[in-house]
């Protein structure tokens, strides 16, 4: 029988949503303290490969906490989920064929594990931004760790929280001694031949 409906006969894949965009999607997963320079040297990044033509977008504490984590605080179950739900996003991303950069202390290596589990080792690529806790601590950019230190502000990562330097990241960043645009330029080269299609 003749289908009706010829344009439904082959679902889009995510193959064709990457050539499209002409990319193949990845996570780029960026861990480390508060203050270390996460998210700075995500926005770069991700204005670096908008600027070449990649489709990107950030997720960090401020997109994702104040919406759909904003039932969540800083307990270990609740970094957990709060990881969980943002690693099943991406995923999503992902499948739509966009390059989705992650900026999230994601403390532990339990809680990196289950991001790259869900979200598949093939995509994840982790970047570890270490920056010595006293550096952070000195720059205080949201004036956070002295509140932790003055206990306004319980569970605090570095302070009295955990945080688990990565021991296998793809990538690590040492943001003490060089400027933000030499640590994004520095990712950017790493991720650029895993995006690019050839
Ligand atoms: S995670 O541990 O669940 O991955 P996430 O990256 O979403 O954390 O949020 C961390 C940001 O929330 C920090 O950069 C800081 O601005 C803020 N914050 C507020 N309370 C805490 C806390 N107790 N520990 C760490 N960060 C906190």
């Amino acid at each position: 029988m003749e289908n009706i409906h010829p344009i439904f006969d082959k679902l889009l894949t995510r193959r064709d949503k990457e050539n499209f965009l002409s990319q193949n999607a990845k996570v780029i997963w960026f861990t480390g303290l508060s203050g270390s320079g996460k998210s700075t040297i995500a926005q770069g990044l991700e204005k670096m490969l908008f600027d070449k033509g990649y489709f990107v977008q950030v997720l960090d504490g401020d997109n994702t906490r104040t919406g759909i984590n904003n039932n969540l605080g800083f307990s270990l179950e609740n970094r957990t989920e709060n990881i969980r739900r943002i690693s099943e996003v991406s995923k999503l991303f992902v499948q739509s064929g966009i390059i989705c950069i992650n900026s999230f202390v994601s403390p532990t290596h339990d809680i990196r594990n289950l991001a790259k589990e869900i979200i598949g080792a093939d995509d994840f690529i982790e970047v570890y931004v270490n920056t010595p806790l006293s550096v952070c601590e000195l720059r205080d950019v949201k004036g956070l760790y002295k509140k932790a230190r003055n206990g306004e502000i319980k569970g605090f990562t570095g302070i009295d929280s955990p945080f688990e330097a990565p021991i296998d990241a793809d990538l690590e960043i040492l943001t003490e001694n060089q400027s933000i645009t030499e640590s994004v330029t520095k990712v950017f080269n790493f991720v650029l031949p895993k995006i690019h299609i050839k």
